[in-house]
């Protein structure tokens, strides 16, 4: 007898049928299936490493078994490359210098993703902080992060056009 399942899902758009055991975490069953995100830190819900979105909602990799994702639709960062809310996070990252090793910032970079992509009423750096508190960083001490995520939540304010996609210029 085998505790093995077949489950179905789709990453980053891209439909994948795997083998995984019962006992089996998400995250673990992505990078047997040869993604490269999300990484692992604590595997114990702590640090947040392991943050992507499934069927539209952020949550920590580590703690879901495989077989619960099952017919889910998973994002990483990677998946999110087209999305001009990223586009802003990944340039106000860039530019605030809000990642030294990177090892957190994939998962930095969906919470905060979400969170803006939520329209949030308070952009405060204390509403920034509360946000990215789930996600740990060993390297940049916070404030580049939170001047990075304050800008982006700024210029969405001043202009919530710039959270669309830019329509196709003429061929
Ligand atoms: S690896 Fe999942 S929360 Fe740390
Ligand atoms: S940039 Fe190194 S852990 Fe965050």
């Amino acid at each position: 007898m085998t505790d093995t399942q077949q489950i179905t899902l789709t990453l980053n758009g891209e439909a994948k049928t795997l083998k995984v055991s019962a006992r089996t975490h998400l995250a673990d069953a992505l990078a047997d299936a040869g993604s490269s995100l999300p990484v692992l830190g604590c595997e114990h819900g702590v640090c947040g490493a392991c943050t992507l979105m499934m069927d539209g909602v952020s949550l920590r990799s580590c703690l879901i078994l495989a077989v619960q994702a099952d017919r889910a639709d998973i994002q990483t960062v990677q998946g999110l490359q087209d999305s001009p809310v990223l586009q802003l996070l990944n340039a106000a990252f860039l530019k605030h210098q809000a990642l030294q090793c990177g090892y957190c910032t994939s998962a930095m970079l969906i919470t905060a993703h979400e969170w803006l992509n939520s329209q949030p009423g308070d952009i405060s750096r204390q509403a920034a902080r509360e946000v990215i508190s789930g996600n740990l960083c060993r390297c940049t001490g916070y404030e580049a992060i939170i001047n990075a995520l304050v800008e982006v939540a700024t210029r969405l304010r001043a202009d919530p056009m710039d959270s669309q996609p830019k329509p196709a210029g003429p061929a």
